[in-house]
């Protein structure tokens, strides 16, 4: 394969942390990472060098109109295996992200042979722990110096690694969720479906207001109607009525979560009714009343299965069940950590083990 490797000197190797389930998720960050530059119309050399700073003109497009955007992937370890759940996803979905903000695309299979490599050299950093894993963060940045508003000329993309425990402080516990009334995710034609840096940053109000009201994420309405859930801009979301589950489809204003398709397989292979609906809020709040709603969850990569106990609404807070972990949210998240970490069958080709 075409890549060049430069690794970190012995002084330059970082200490490694000693307890990654009590790691503030994306704290930390390996000796090396993955680099390549798009000039001249085409995507250069991949190089994998110690991990450094990056110097930008302060003009680089990124910088002043957002042209960017990253993918959330993770690897696992084992018995001193590493692997990888559906890797190929996660390529596909920043390709199609590039698509939308008209990056030019990466060779999937050239990336991904390139991954392998430096998981390879950062092996030990992979924590062996259950919940615990080394999330990858491939990331394209518009790094042309220019104000003009276009697609720029130059691109960077890298990939760097942070162990990581649970994403959310309460561990695989349920969160609170409060749906904002005030502000929207993302509108249909908008960017909504790509993972774009932008979408983040618009959640940053929203998700102060959220927390400020003692919750721990915001669960976005449509934005047309305000009466339908999207997701919770770091996850997608599931809800379990009594005879069906149901979660919101992909209509061009939520993230196609890789997660959110796995759960979909797994859940109908178990014999659920599984629905991709528009799912009225009133419906969830009424179902919860009712004892109809069993259970809400999110699904992401960072995430995995984020449990919900709470959902806040005009006001008012909802008890989902008895406040604990459901069983589906449960089976869920032991199916597929266990598969992640190479513990359960994988009858779907959805693991990859890295030699
Ligand atoms: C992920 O689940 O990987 C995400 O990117 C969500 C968040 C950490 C930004």
């Amino acid at each position: 394969m075409d890549l060049k490797v430069e690794l970190a000197t012995n002084g330059e190797l970082k200490k490694k942390p000693t307890d990654p389930l009590n790691l503030p998720f994306g704290s930390v960050f390996t000796d090396h990472m993955l680099i390549m530059e798009y000039s001249g119309g085409e995507w250069q050399q991949l190089r994998i060098e110690p991990y450094h700073s990056l110097e930008l003109d302060p003009s680089a497009m990124v910088l002043h109109y957002g042209q960017g955007i990253f993918e959330g992937m993770k690897a696992y370890r084992s018995d001193n295996q590493i692997y990888l759940f559906r890797p190929d996803m996660n390529l596909k979905r920043l390709n199609a992200s590039a698509e939308r903000m008209v990056i030019p695309t990466v060779d999937a299979e050239r990336v991904l042979e390139a991954i392998r490599e430096l998981l390879r050299i950062e092996r030990e950093w992979i924590p062996e722990e259950k919940g615990t894993s080394l999330y990858m963060r491939p990331t394209i940045i518009a790094t042309e110096p220019k104000l003009g508003v276009r697609p720029a000329h130059e691109y960077f993309f890298y990939v760097i690694l942070s162990p990581a425990g649970p994403y959310f402080k309460e561990g695989f516990n349920p969160i609170s969720v409060m749906v904002s009334e005030k502000y929207v995710r993302a509108v249909r034609g908008g960017v909504g479906h790509a993972k774009t840096m932008g979408n983040y940053a618009a959640s940053l109000r929203a998700n102060k207001e959220s927390s400020k009201a003692g919750f721990s994420q915001t669960l976005y309405l449509d934005a047309l109607e305000r009466k339908n859930i999207e997701e919770c801009g770091t996850m997608n979301v599931f809800v379990h009525f009594e005879d069906e589950l149901a979660t919101p489809p992909l209509n061009g204003t939520i993230l196609p979560g890789i997660t959110r398709d796995s759960v979909i397989q797994l859940a109908r292979e178990w014999g659920f009714e599984v629905s991709e609906r528009p799912i009225p809020i009133q419906e969830i709040v009424e179902g919860i009343e009712t004892g109809h709603v069993l259970e809400v969850f999110g699904t992401g990569t960072a995430a995995i299965i984020a449990p919900i106990g709470v959902i806040g609404y005009a006001g008012e807070k909802y008890k989902i069940g008895d406040g604990d972990v459901g069983d589906l949210s449960r089976r869920l998240f032991d199916e597929i950590t266990g598969l992640q970490h190479g513990l359960v069958e994988d009858r779907h080709g959805w693991v990859e083990k890295i030699t």
